[in-house]
């Protein structure tokens, strides 16, 4: 069996398959994933899911006989060791696979506390599969004591359903604010005061030593010299795209394995798509983490594999929910120099990143008003005069109308 070959069955690698069936590739299409489950959603991991409100059938991202009626060879439970190019085949268990076009979407996996830290003492997790969540699900009992390393939004998601449960949560972070990595300070503070608020601990500019105990963890020494009594502790300290493969196979790696606009690799029919690749965006190599742009790229990827040749270039968006706040982003505001807060109602509140007079990307706290408007003007490659997004007495919705094109921009 010949066609597309999908090495990864996350979001991206199963976007890909559906989307080139649903274009109408004819050829064979064989979707392998190392994980014994169907393709399902992560993001519920780290909330619902943890929660106990969502089920494992909750979590699938298709109905169960959607691969088979749409004739995808998926193959689980089975590990890629190795791609040979030179006989265009990839090597699963005892297993070779002959491809015409491969696609790359290994996505990533969850950096780990090293091992001298007291990174494999029982007690110790991460969130990134959903094995994962079931090994912590008995540790969530009313007034134990967790300790989450790192604030971006994992361990701020697992605090918030910590706190919920009425466990004792303290969150550690060594950057001097939590969400430092995505989102401005003013959005940190508001995240901060919400933990707070909730019983959560969180702790800033603080790293940890080491983990201590026997066999299990039972507290943590951390970089200002205190010590902590911890039940469990779970490491969100973010993530590494997974390339090994690809290195392997000779492939160029750049900040993840590099694509080309198209999610072409440095190999002859071989693709890239997700968390896994990084890809050209306004003259830099840029790699997402989030699963908007795991189904994005990977359905471009399908559709350039079919012969479309169209760039990706989709607007990046990230969302999360903690406690009764949703918190959503549209685009990415690396190199803003300039900052507007937007008042919404008393629970809601939009802030808007610009360079020079250019939108680069708007954070949205409960207000999908603003991150609708946000993400349209973004999309449209237009800008916004800040001084009217900073006007409280303008709708959100008719900063549309108001918006100009990049070009005419200043
Ligand atoms: P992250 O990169 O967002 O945050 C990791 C945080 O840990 C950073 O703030 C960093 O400064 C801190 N850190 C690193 N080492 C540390 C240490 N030794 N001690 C204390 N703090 C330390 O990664 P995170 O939260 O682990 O999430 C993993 C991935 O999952 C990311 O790609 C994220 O975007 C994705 N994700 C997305 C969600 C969403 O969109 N809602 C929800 C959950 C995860």
């Amino acid at each position: 069996m010949s066609g597309i070959v999908i090495i990864g069955a996350g979001q991206a690698g199963a976007s890909l398959a559906a989307e080139a069936r649903t274009l109408g590739y004819s050829g064979a299409i064989t979707l392998i994933g190392e994980e014994p489950v169907a393709p399902y959603q992560r993001p519920p991991l780290s909330k619902g899911y943890l929660l106990d409100k969502i089920d494992r059938d909750g979590l699938s991202l298709r109905a169960p006989f959607f691969w088979k009626d749409h004739d995808i060879n998926l193959t689980l439970g089975r590990r890629v060791t190795a791609i040979d190019r030179a006989t265009s085949t990839v090597r699963a268990g005892g297993e070779i696979f002959h491809y015409e076009h491969l696609a790359i979407a290994t996505g990533s996996s969850a950096r780990q506390l090293p091992e001298v830290l007291g990174g494999s003492l029982n007690g110790v997790y991460t969130i990134r599969s959903v094995a994962d969540v079931d090994a912590m699900a008995a540790e969530f009992r009313p007034e134990r004591k967790l300790l989450i390393v790192g604030g971006g939004y994992i361990g701020l998601e697992a605090a918030a359903v910590g706190a919920k449960l009425g466990l004792k949560v303290t969150l550690i972070e060594t950057a001097p604010r939590i969400l430092q990595r995505v989102a401005a300070a003013e959005t940190s503070s508001f995240f901060r005061e919400l933990h707070s608020a909730n019983g959560v601990v969180i702790r800033e500019s603080i790293g940890l030593d080491r983990l201590v105990g026997e066999d299990r963890v039972s507290g943590a020494l951390l970089s200002d010299g205190s010590e902590l009594a911890v039940d469990f502790v779970i490491v969100g300290i973010g993530v590494m795209p997974r390339t090994r493969l690809a290195e392997d196979a000779g492939l160029v790696i750049e900040n993840g394995i590099w694509t080309d606009a198209l999610g072409r690799t440095s190999g002859q029919n071989i693709w890239a798509a997700g968390e896994c690749a990084s890809f050209p965006f306004e003259g830099r190599q840029i790699r997402l983490e989030s699963v908007g742009h795991g189904i994005a790229h990977g359905e471009q990827v399908a559709r350039n594999i079919l012969g479309a040749s169209q760039a990706y270039g989709a607007t990046p968006w990230f969302w999360s929910d903690q406690y009764d706040v949703k918190l959503q982003i549209a685009g990415l505001n690396d190199g803003h120099d300039r900052i507007v807060e937007r008042a919404g109602d008393q629970r809601s509140r939009s802030i808007w990143y610009f360079r020079g007079d250019r939108l680069l990307a708007v954070d949205a706290i409960n207000d999908a008003r603003a991150y609708m408007t946000g993400k349209r003007i973004l999309e449209s490659r237009q800008t916004i005069s800040p001084e009217y997004v900073a006007d409280a007495s303008i709708d959100v919705k008719s900063l549309l109308s108001r918006a100009v094109k990049l070009s005419q921009a200043a």
